[in-house]
């Protein structure tokens, strides 16, 4: 038996609910990698004191807990783009600002996703990921008045088949269980229609022109899952940001509150960085304003994480935020 699309945004919205009041995962942004390590850090221990006071005052009440892990994902990324405006486009800036958008209150974040040809971005693009795959929920033909039922079971599947075509098909070289695999798998559950049985409404209609789903850049929309997946890990490639992505200044609002980035000073803190490889093979020293990065490095996002600081982590479970383990990477 399958849920009729109209249910589609009742039983989406539920899941994400559910899995927004375990959104206490910090950011796995090493301070050595940025261009100012003790900004990074005096700024990052500062968020994580704002959110134990936020988590001990929420109680039990989920609905504030979440809004204090959202709060804390905010001031993380702002931490980001003041001290490590060098790491805005590595996996690790990219998976923060993911977990924000997966578990939060929509709102853009600044440098992301990040352009195409970035320096120092992450092998896959992320926010084409997972902006491609969250989009696929709005099916444009769960709200038609006139549901025949053909045309019923085709938006389900097409819902079915951009969400799988945007873990599959965005990056295809990537382990797929590391770019949101398991958390589509557990949302799609809730609509009972395998996709394995979808081939046949996949042939007769085109999500696209017959049912207005969102194109995949030019990504043909899966009929069935591919026989192969990737394997690779998630690494940052392509050289060193030598400059603030967004100016010395920038100002953005997040959920209507305006925010004001003053991007660290390179010269001043002279350790720029190159990537967020920990075993220093990618870093620049500066001898004037800009870097001259030392070429493509990578590491490992999980390497990365190694040293990575979750003091909050530890202390949320200890004030007794549950950890469901439902982040979305
Ligand atoms: C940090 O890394 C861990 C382990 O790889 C991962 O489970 C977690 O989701 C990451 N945190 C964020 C915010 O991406
Ligand atoms: C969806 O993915 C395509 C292909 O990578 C990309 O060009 C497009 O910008 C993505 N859309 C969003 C909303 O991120």
């Amino acid at each position: 038996m399958m849920i009729l699309p109209v249910f589609l945004s009742v039983a989406l919205s539920q899941a994400f609910a559910n899995a927004a009041s375990s959104s206490a995962q910090t950011s796995n942004i090493t301070a050595s990698s940025c261009v100012d390590p003790s900004g990074y850090t005096s700024c990052f221990n500062k968020a994580n004191d704002v959110a134990l006071n936020c988590f001990s005052g929420a109680g039990t009440d989920e609905t504030v807990q979440q809004s204090c892990g959202c709060e804390l994902y905010l001031d993380e990324i702002q931490c980001a783009l003041e001290s490590c405006w060098n790491q805005v486009y590595s996996c690790e800036y990219q998976e923060l600002a993911s977990t924000f958008l997966i578990n939060c209150p929509s709102t853009p974040i600044p440098s992301f996703p990040a352009p195409d040809d970035a320096p120092n971005r992450c092998s896959c693009n992320l926010g084409y990921v997972i902006q491609n795959a969250t989009g696929s929920f709005n099916a444009p033909c769960s709200t038609e008045a006139t549901l025949d039922v053909d045309r019923t079971f085709a938006c389900t599947c097409c819902m079915e088949s951009s969400a799988w075509t945007s873990i599959f098909e965005i990056c295809p070289d990537t382990d797929p269980t590391l770019i949101g695999y398991n958390r589509i798998n557990n949302e799609l559950a809730y609509f009972n229609e395998p996709f394995d049985q979808c081939g046949q409404y996949l042939e007769s209609y085109n999500c696209v022109n017959d049912l207005s789903f969102t194109p995949i850049g030019d990504i043909p929309f899966l009929s069935s899952f591919p026989a192969t997946t990737g394997t690779a890990t998630l690494s940052n490639i392509g050289g060193s940001v030598t400059t603030p992505p967004l100016g010395a200044t920038y100002t953005w609002t997040a959920n209507g509150v305006p925010r004001t980035i003053t991007a660290a000073d390179a010269k001043k803190t002279g350790a720029s960085k190159g990537s967020s490889t920990t075993k220093g093979s990618g870093a620049a020293a500066t001898s004037g304003s800009t870097t001259t990065g030392s070429g493509s490095t990578s590491s490992s996002s999980s390497g990365a994480s190694g040293s990575a600081q979750s003091s909050l982590g530890s202390h949320a479970l200890v004030i007794g935020v549950s950890l469901l383990g439902l982040a979305f990477l």
